[in-house]
């Protein structure tokens, strides 16, 4: 998407970075950065993985009690291919929320996603249709990253992201979630990146980071600089929600979205 000389004006005047989305001719954007490099090539499919911890994987999802120790569950996960993740976290039982969800909240998008933007946990729309951010938080992120050239529907794994939660169920009535819960989803996350490899994470809200950087540092503290999470370049932002409540400071979670997207071009 090229920008129009009225957007392109209007950021500028909010003293916005411009950014030239993937393909678009660089002329027509007299001060952007460059193009998204192209794509790697892409490595040959993973061998088939066993069956047996698959099924163990499942069977410890569906049987899990939430006195149980975490090492089993977190153990067989790290080992699963997506269908199995998939699975295992349809069959989770390892924490109450289990007893309210409508369903799990899985992640969508690009499995080789470049990008791979992580949230909080599924709110009522999201547990009614079984996506992440699809409410109206939703919205606000598909349009900044509408912004950027990048998308949720299907596209190369340079403009498709992959979207995910910390938590694949809804906590009752949107409260936060217990860190118990965190606890026990988190090998699904963590298996998650694992599979993605995405060249940058973009950690939104304090629940993201909170699992992925291990900080309880405010956002506005570790917003505005890179990050490592297991060598993976992360960028932290301001969760969508708080920026409906807060418009002001998109300005900010827009500069945290090109930085994301400058490391990519490097
Ligand atoms: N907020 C989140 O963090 N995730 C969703 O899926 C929806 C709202």
């Amino acid at each position: 998407m090229a920008w129009t000389d009225r957007q392109r004006a209007m950021l500028r005047a909010m003293g916005l970075s411009v950014w030239t989305p993937p393909g678009a001719p660089i002329e027509a954007v007299a001060d952007a950065s460059p193009a998204l490099p192209e794509a790697p090539v892409p490595s040959p499919p993973a061998p088939e993985r066993p069956i047996v911890p698959i099924r163990a994987a499942v069977a410890a999802a569906a049987a899990a009690e939430p006195t149980e120790a975490l090492e089993p569950l977190a153990g067989e996960v790290a080992t699963l291919d997506w269908s199995a993740l998939r699975a295992a976290v349809s069959a989770c039982r390892a924490c109450a929320l289990c007893e309210s969800r409508t369903q799990t909240v899985f992640g969508v998008g690009n499995p080789s996603a470049h990008w791979m933007i992580v949230g909080e946990a599924p709110g009522e729309q999201e547990d009614l249709r079984g996506e992440p951010f699809v409410g109206p938080a939703g919205q606000l992120l598909d349009a900044m990253l509408k912004a950027l050239g990048l998308t949720r529907s299907e596209a190369p794994p340079q403009q498709q992201v992959f979207i995910a939660n910390t938590l694949k169920c809804r906590p009752p009535r949107n409260r936060n979630p217990e860190p118990s819960e965190l606890a026990r989803c988190e090998p699904f996350l963590r298996r998650q990146l694992a599979l993605v490899q995405p060249k940058v994470i973009l950690a939104m809200g304090r629940f993201a980071v909170q699992s992925l950087l291990r900080s309880d540092d405010a956002i506005g503290r570790l917003r505005g600089r890179v990050h490592r999470y297991e060598g993976v370049p992360l960028v932290v932002t301001y969760h969508p929600a708080y920026l409906l409540r807060q418009p002001a400071d998109k300005a900010k979670a827009w500069e945290d979205l090109c930085l994301a997207a400058s490391l990519l071009e490097r």
